[in-house]
């Protein structure tokens, strides 16, 4: 099923939504219109942007289907790649001696799907690579699968502190290679890329 419901247990990532919402609020200090779709966050949503919430995978693919046509999209949920297949409406309960085995079911890949639209496809196509090894080649391999013109990696290791935490270290991938910047906070992160992409559109 595609529908949300409110599980007693799931299954979740540690991303707390930081790095979106920034660059979120860069892009709009920047004079930007923004439609900030969002799922579950640690952080509230950034003000002058335009809020749509979703708990799903599906949902969010359908909230930015419907925020286009736009210049640039920017990728950064942490959007989990599976979804169990049937999710309990009540608790599952322990039994003795038999373990419960979890079927899972793919999520739409919502960058890829955006970055290879044959019409509608935005200007600019931002994704994220969160890697835990090999980031770069993992990363460039990710940019060229999916298709976006730009993948911002970065190492979720969790010795880095990275994913939860208030600094990021990313390395922006495209076309001309890959540019490395230096270990600071997620809103310095932000408005350097916000930037960036300012300067790619004009
Ligand atoms: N992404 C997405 N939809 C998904 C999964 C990921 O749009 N169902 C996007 C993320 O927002 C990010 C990029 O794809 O911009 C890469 O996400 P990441 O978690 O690094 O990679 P995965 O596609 O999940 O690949 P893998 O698990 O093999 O690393």
């Amino acid at each position: 099923t595609h529908e949300p419901i409110d599980p007693v247990r799931y299954i979740a990532n540690r991303s707390s939504g930081a790095q979106g919402t920034a660059i979120a609020q860069a892009l709009a200090a920047l004079g930007a219109e923004v439609v900030f779709v969002t799922g579950p966050a640690d952080v509230p949503p950034p003000d002058g942007v335009q809020v749509v919430t979703v708990e799903t995978a599906h949902d969010m693919l359908q909230a930015v289907e419907a925020a286009l046509p736009v210049d640039a999209g920017v990728f950064a949920a942490a959007v989990a790649d599976w979804r169990v297949k049937t999710a309990s409406g009540s608790k599952i309960k322990k039994e003795k001696g038999a373990l419960p085995v979890l079927e899972f079911a793919e999520n739409p890949d919502i960058l890829a799907t955006v970055s290879q639209l044959a019409e509608g496809r935005p200007k600019l196509v931002v994704g994220f690579a969160a890697e835990t090894d090999d980031v770069i080649a993992h990363a460039t391999a990710k940019r060229a699968r999916k298709r976006c013109d730009w993948i911002v990696a970065n190492d979720v290791s969790p010795e880095t502190g990275i994913m939860g935490g208030s600094e990021n270290a990313v390395t922006v991938i495209s076309e001309e290679g890959a540019d490395a910047w230096p270990r600071m906070g997620k809103d310095e992160v932000a408005k350097r890329l916000a930037d960036r992409i300012a300067a790619a559109l004009s």
